[in-house]
């Protein structure tokens, strides 16, 4: 059967996405889900390309028994062709990922991440730590941990 394809996307592909590939690499892997995924993520901007996640968040990720290794790469077109569904972190990254393509059924592939958060109040932005304080990166991991926990759900209806 074929693997159901997942793209992960924030702005530098530093922070944010690769935070939240890491998290769902480790949900597939502990509920004997890896063979049937395939799970990758990208920026939508150019500055971090070829660089590997900002150390901060391997830190975060760290405490928390997780890891990524994981080098930062810019979307393009043929992603959004490729992967079954592309989790984006912030409606910036919506605008800039649905403004790769006018076709409609690829752009039905393109979700707000946090839209799976049953704990999201408002906007479903999955805040930008970049600027911010250590703890805002196990801010993230909260957030993005719930919102997988929501789109494996979602995906469990499909
Ligand atoms: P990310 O975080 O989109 O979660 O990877 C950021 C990384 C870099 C920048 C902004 C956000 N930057 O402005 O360089």
């Amino acid at each position: 059967m074929a693997k159901i394809k997942l793209l992960f996307v924030c702005l530098g592909n530093i922070c944010r996405s690769p935070l939240a590939q890491a998290i769902m690499l480790d949900y597939v892997n502990k509920n004997g889900l890896a063979h049937k995924f395939e799970i990758d993520s990208v920026g939508t901007c150019s500055y971090h390309v070829g660089k590997h996640p900002d150390p901060r968040a391997v830190a975060a990720l760290n405490s928390n028994g997780l890891n990524i290794n994981h080098v930062a790469r810019q979307i393009q077109f043929g992603d959004i062709e490729y992967y079954d569904y592309i989790l984006v972190m912030d409606h910036r990254n919506y605008e800039d990922v649905t403004s790769l393509t006018t076709n409609k059924e690829l752009l039905k592939k393109v979700f707000l991440l946090r839209s799976f958060d049953e704990m999201s109040v408002n906007n479903y932005n999955v805040p930008d730590p970049f600027y911010g304080l250590d703890d805002a990166f196990d801010e993230v991991i909260s957030i993005c941990g719930r919102s997988i926990n929501g789109f494996m759900q979602f995906l469990e209806k499909q």
